[in-house]
């Protein structure tokens, strides 16, 4: 069964504590936390003492997406606030294997995150070091925007590469998933899909993430 990962972004930040809980009890999957450091992406959300106070809200994985320049020197507060799985672009790691095994040796599932134009080769000699690879769908930085439909020819290869590989990591997208473009990300093979708007927006959270799920 696809996995859901609802992204606090779109959530009532006043009500974090009762928005994450309505989307657990709604059957999500994991909880999507999206840290932007206003350099690499142009928006500014949150940081590890956040994460810290969500930790206990929840017994859901928490996802936690790092748009931020210089992974490395945060890593280790991000662990410690209790992260599941950590996601670094490969945009913004100079030593994306050394970044990769830092979050693993501590314990935690690590992620590579690509942009919608950043080409499928340039993750292709990490792949068999991740737990998961996630996909940008929309250029990073906001809640809201437009689904790139092109980025699942690289999903496309990914699986193809995954299955000559023999690698077991999961295949996540992340951004302008709804109803409809689930369905395309599904058909490509996507085992996670992130959706912010299309669940917080909704008033019927387990209704929204069915309808993503199953469409
Ligand atoms: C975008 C974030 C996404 C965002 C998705 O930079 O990484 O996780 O919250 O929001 P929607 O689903 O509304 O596109
Ligand atoms: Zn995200």
């Amino acid at each position: 069964m696809t996995k859901i990962a609802p992204s606090i972004l779109s959530a009532d930040f006043a009500n974090l504590k009762s928005e994450i809980e309505d989307v657990e009890k709604s059957g999500a999957d994991y909880i999507h936390v999206d840290i932007m450091d206003g350099h690499f992406v142009p928006n500014i959300t949150i940081g590890p003492l956040v994460v810290d106070a969500i930790r206990p809200v929840t017994s859901l994985p928490l996802d936690v997406h790092l748009m931020i320049e210089n992974p490395d020197i945060f890593i280790p507060e991000f662990i410690r606030a209790g992260a599941n799985i950590i996601s670094v672009h490969v945009e913004t790691c100079r030593h994306l294997h050394r970044t990769i095994h830092a979050i693993k040796e501590a314990g935690v599932k690590a992620g590579v995150v690509i942009n919608p134009a950043t080409s499928a080769d340039m993750i292709k000699p990490i792949l068999p070091d991740v737990d998961l690879v996630l996909f940008m769908t929309v250029n990073p930085g906001f809640g809201g925007q437009s689904f790139i439909p092109s980025v699942l020819n690289k999903v496309k290869q990914i699986v193809q590469w995954r299955k000559e590989m023999n690698l077991h990591f999961e295949i996540e997208v992340d951004g302008g998933v709804n109803q409809d473009t689930s369905k395309l990300c599904k058909e490509a093979g996507v085992d996670v899909l992130v959706a912010g708007s299309a669940i917080f927006n909704n008033k019927d959270r387990e209704k929204a993430i069915k309808v993503i799920r199953n469409a």
